[in-house]
């Protein structure tokens, strides 16, 4: 089989779409035929060797954290998954950048059934890291106003519609290119973060700012007066450390795998109360080519990958 491969650390040029040895199911684990897996920008941090120390990998690695999927071989002690399951799943270990991932049973659920395998790929990781930012950090309420920077991305996408599901009035920074995207997404507004300073274009301090974009520490610190009184940060990047004295809680997370949490998305997304918006769809064998596009800033929203 092909797969999407790093021998050593460094510039998209280390990316190898090559010829290696299909896989074999262990213990606890499914064979999956890949339909796509989705561009995460993390991944450029972990090919480049940024984060070596936090999550030193055995070289070569098989990039590609999600994966969208069909069960073609099962491994001993699997009793949820059958073959021909259609499935999706976050992959902590990598090595969906392929066209078959052996990957652990209990990692996975069941695809949505009403957009195509392959789109379905976009949903795990930013999807999650959205929940858990909405749900569980930032615990969004019906009625409060709630401020997403970085809803042009990919995480953003998903943010922004799970903010108004849970009954918010969202205001999102995005640059032309994602604006009507953003507002079809259901964002009551839009502000281009291209124009000005975010908090130039707000009339009143929201409850709750969700940052979903790496951005400088100056950056950061101007978003801390854009919350009133008593609200939220919630930073998926940068940590951000109010003033002693602030009334605003600022978090900083690292979104976790949590099945119960992608099986809701899919319902969710099989109710049409969540769209999964591909911006892209690219062979798996141009995977260089997005990293490049990607530190270039020349990509928004979820890029999905076909093998
Ligand atoms: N904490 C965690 O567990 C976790 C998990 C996954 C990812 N992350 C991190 O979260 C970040 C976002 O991930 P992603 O997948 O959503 O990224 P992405 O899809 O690559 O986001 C790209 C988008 O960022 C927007 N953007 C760039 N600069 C901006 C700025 N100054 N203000 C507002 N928006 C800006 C652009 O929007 P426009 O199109 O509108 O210009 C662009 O479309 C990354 O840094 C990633 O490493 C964290």
């Amino acid at each position: 089989m092909r797969a999407a491969r790093i021998h050593g650390y460094g510039d998209a040029s280390v990316i190898r779409y090559e010829e290696v040895p299909r896989p074999a199911p262990g213990p606890g684990q499914v064979l999956l035929q890949v339909a796509a897996t989705s561009f995460n920008p993390t991944e450029i941090a972990l090919r480049s060797g940024l984060l070596h120390s936090m999550f030193p990998l055995d070289l070569p690695h098989t990039l590609g954290w999600d994966v969208a999927g069909t069960v073609v071989e099962i491994g001993e002690n699997v009793r949820t998954l059958a073959v021909g399951d259609r499935v999706i799943g976050r992959i902590d270990g990598g090595g969906t950048a392929a066209e078959y991932v052996a990957a652990p049973a209990d990692s996975l659920v069941p695809a949505p059934t009403a957009i195509p395998l392959a789109e379905a790929a976009a949903i795990p990781l930013a999807g999650l890291t959205a929940w858990q930012a909405v749900f569980e950090h930032a615990r969004v309420t019906p009625g409060q106003r709630v401020l997403v920077n970085g809803a042009g991305g990919g995480i953003g996408g998903f943010a922004v519609q799970l903010a108004r599901h849970a009954g918010a009035k969202v205001i999102a920074t995005a640059s032309p290119r994602s604006a009507a995207v953003v507002r079809q997404l259901g964002a009551d507004r839009t502000i281009d973060y291209t124009a000005a300073p975010v908090g130039d274009a707000l009339d009143e301090p929201v409850d709750i700012v969700l940052n979903l974009v790496a951005i400088s520490p100056q950056r950061a610190a101007a978003l801390v007066p854009l919350v009133r009184p008593g609200g939220v940060l919630v930073s998926a990047t940068i940590p951000v450390e109010p003033a002693p004295g602030t009334p605003v809680t600022a978090v900083r997370f690292v979104a976790r795998n949590d099945t119960t949490q992608l099986a809701a998305l899919v319902e969710l997304v099989d109710a049409g109360a969540v769209r999964v918006d591909v911006a892209a769809s690219r062979p798996l064998a141009d995977l260089a080519s997005v990293h490049r596009d990607a530190e270039a800033g020349r990509t928004r929203g979820k890029i999905i990958l076909v093998p």
